[in-house]
């Protein structure tokens, strides 16, 4: 049917209208905030590479969570920056390592309050900054997933609500869920970073927990943006291994992908807005070019849009503070 017969702007003479016909919503409880979390006390120090972030101590942390939650911020990711490297990791296989105590903490005062998803990777507590065990130069799958299973029951031990895989390795997935179980944990759900490409829009990211490599790159686990199909099987992978929700970052530049998998697979996705997109924006408002809000609550709606159930966002104080509001 065509004009004049049909007018499409009859539908949006008026704010009510607008509104009645309206049909993807974004509330703050779909919002996860990443948080990274260091050693020490009363620290609150602001990451130099990612503006308007922070490290926080564990005791801020829980000032923090309070916030969030008066905000109706429900969902928490947590990534640990230590000094305490080694060749492989295995320093965070342990109960004394930076986010098995936070988690313990935040639980202890929150309990059910907030939701704890913890990041599970090596790349913080390597001292080459890659997500797992080098051999010959490159991450070596199957003891990677060992050491990501060891540090996984810690995670599970100190009462994560949820963990989050996010060194693309073959396999992890049932490795962890079987280690996770055999220990009495079948209640934790895996949300896996099963999509989760190669990208320069990590960059800001990096500098917030010093993972930068000293070599090499993370192509050889990471996949290639110039690759149209390869999610389908990395999906498919992490369903049949028992994934419960999947990540699929980053989100912006992907919403072809998160649309895709919508259609094909029954499972729920969380986009990751990644800190290059954080950043870009940021800088891009800093230079009174767009407005930092607006802008990053049309993004959030385009990767709702494009199917993602919850979104992972270093904005979401400020977009959880301008939801509130309305
Ligand atoms: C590491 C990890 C990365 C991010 C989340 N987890 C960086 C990487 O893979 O190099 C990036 C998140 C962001 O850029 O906001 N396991």
């Amino acid at each position: 049917m065509n004009y004049p017969n049909s007018r499409l702007r009859r539908l949006r003479y008026n704010p009510n209208i607008r509104n009645l016909m309206e049909d993807v919503d974004l509330k703050a409880s779909d919002l996860i905030y990443p948080i990274f979390i260091c050693e020490g006390e009363n620290i609150k120090e602001e990451i130099e590479s990612l503006s308007g972030q922070y490290r926080y101590s564990i005791d801020n942390l829980l000032i923090l969570t309070k916030e969030l939650i008066s905000l109706n911020i429900k969902s928490i990711l947590l990534f640990g920056v230590s000094n305490n490297k080694d060749d492989s990791g295995n320093i965070a296989c342990s109960h004394k390592s930076i986010i098995p105590k936070a988690v313990k903490k935040i639980k202890e005062k929150y309990n059910n309050e907030i939701l704890v998803i913890a990041d599970l990777c090596n790349c913080s507590y390597t001292s080459h900054g890659h997500c797992g065990t080098l051999i010959d130069g490159d991450v070596d799958n199957d003891s990677t997933i060992e050491t990501l299973c060891k540090q996984g029951v810690i995670l599970a031990e100190s009462g994560v609500d949820i963990i989050a895989p996010s060194d693309m390795m073959d396999g992890r997935t049932l490795e962890i869920r079987k280690e996770l179980d055999k220990n009495g944990f079948h209640k934790i759900p895996i949300f896996p970073y099963s999509v989760k490409y190669a990208s320069s829009f990590y960059g800001p990211f990096r500098g917030a927990v010093s993972n930068s490599l000293d070599e090499g790159n993370r192509k050889t686990h990471q996949m290639s943006f110039k690759n149209s199909s390869e999610y389908l099987r990395e999906i498919e992978q992490d369903i049949n291994e028992g994934c419960d929700a999947v990540i699929i970052k980053p989100a912006l530049s992907y919403l072809d992908i998160i649309s895709k998998v919508k259609d094909r697979f029954s499972i729920p996705i969380i986009g990751y807005c990644v800190s290059g997109v954080y950043s870009m924006v940021k800088s891009a408002s800093r230079e009174n070019l767009i407005d930092e809000v607006d802008v990053t609550m049309e993004i959030l709606f385009s990767i709702k849009r494009a199917g993602a159930t919850a979104i992972i966002t270093y904005s979401a104080i400020e977009i959880a503070k301008k939801l509130n509001k309305k």
